[in-house]
């Protein structure tokens, strides 16, 4: 059984990320702990990741501020504090390009078509620059507990993999080539490996066409001096999460698909030592009354001829309880699987959550189980 309130009372509980795959509940999951922690008392920040417009707007955020703001809505004093933000992706990497790489480099480098494409399409830019935001946030001290969503990707390990692949991706063969001169060390060496690159540049730029390269190549001159600071930024948050002060929460799907992912994303978690919490297996569908799929279908087909309405009834709960059992039979094959990992079940609500009542449900579900 995962306790929430003990992991959200818990002063050495710093982080907390909530993962999955796609659609299954991570933003509402996040905001959910988040607001019940700030009741609790703690000073907490929610980083959102493009939450669904009407919860955004129940939190306060009308815009994409890319800074925390302080959630003041109608009916929530909290004994602490909830501050939100959405991440703006293409914000949050200007704004790290600005921090790091001195004003003059920083406007070319915006400016560079190399930058615009690397900070819009690269795959992956939107989980990196959600871990240089976790960063961010807790380097500043202002809160003693950050829930942070993860982006809506196709797979949950996305958002482990991303700096990596965002660092590999920098460090590709090209791009090598391209900044052999600032890497090669020493002030002497430069020089001479410059003349090379130049040279190099010149055959290049024959094949390539003389703009692509002089853009490619400013790029990387510029990118270069930063580039040592944000892999050691990516580095330092991996490092961050897998601290003691951080608790992962995988939240799922009770449906075969969803619980495969997970599974997978439990073992990458444990490989990499990050600390798991729970599973929190989301929208289930509990059974409300105690009677057997099997007495309701056989007191539906007694009934069937004298009372139709009756017999709807009876059905749509036979179908319920198989629909309930099939649930805990994967989750207790997730357990089989993972018995060092405790779930918690949230129930499919009637409808979606988009305020602070239904995210006040949630959390209160997510604790009393
Ligand atoms: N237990 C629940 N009961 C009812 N509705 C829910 C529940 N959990 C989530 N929802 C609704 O499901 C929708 C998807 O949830 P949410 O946005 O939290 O998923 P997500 O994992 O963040 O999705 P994405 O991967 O697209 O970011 C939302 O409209 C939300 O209100
Ligand atoms: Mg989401």
């Amino acid at each position: 059984m995962l306790d929430v309130d003990e992991l959200i009372d818990d002063q050495e509980t710093r982080v907390v990320v909530c993962c999955g795959s796609g659609g299954v509940g991570k933003t509402t999951t996040a905001a959910a702990i988040a607001l019940r922690a700030a009741e609790r008392g703690r000073q907490t920040v929610v980083l959102t990741i493009d939450p669904a417009r009407r919860l955004a707007q129940a939190l306060g955020l009308r815009e994409l501020g890319n800074h925390p703001r302080q959630v003041q809505v109608e009916g929530f004093d909290p004994k602490g504090e909830l501050w939100a933000m959405m991440l703006d992706m293409r914000r949050t990497f200007d704004d790290m390009v600005r921090a790091h790489a001195g004003p003059d480099r920083a406007e070319q480098l915006l400016a560079n078509p190399f930058y615009q494409t690397i900070s819009t399409s690269f795959s992956g830019t939107q989980e990196y620059m959600a871990m240089e935001k976790l960063g961010q946030l807790a380097a500043t001290g202002d809160w003693d507990l950050i829930v942070v969503d993860t982006p809506p990707s196709r797979s949950a390990l996305d958002f482990l993999d991303a700096p990596t692949r965002l660092s590999s991706a920098l460090d590709g063969r090209m791009i090598r080539l391209l900044t052999a001169p600032a890497k090669a060390g020493g002030w002497g060496l430069r020089k001479v490996v410059s003349a090379g690159f130049t040279m190099f540049a010149k055959a290049v730029s024959t094949i390539i066409g003389g703009q692509l390269l002089a853009d490619a190549s400013a790029f990387m001159q510029a990118f270069d001096t930063m580039f040592g600071g944000f892999r050691e930024r990516a580095r330092k948050t991996s490092e961050l999460l897998r601290s003691q002060g951080t608790a992962f929460l995988v939240v799922a799907a009770p449906e075969p698909d969803a619980l495969r992912e997970a599974s997978y994303f439990v073992e990458r978690l444990s490989a990499e030592h990050m600390p798991l919490s729970g599973l929190v297996a989301n929208r289930t569908h509990p059974v409300l009354a105690d009677l057997s799929a099997t007495a309701a279908i056989s007191a539906a087909e007694r009934v069937e001829s004298s009372a139709p309405l009756a017999t709807a009834v009876l059905r749509l709960h036979a179908d319920r309880v198989a629909l309930a059992e099939r649930e805990e039979r994967l989750l207790a094959r997730f357990t089989r699987a993972h018995p060092e990992v405790p779930i918690v079940r949230v129930p499919a609500l009637p409808s979606d959550v988009h305020d602070v009542a239904g995210l006040r449900d949630i959390g209160d579900r997510l604790a009393a189980s």
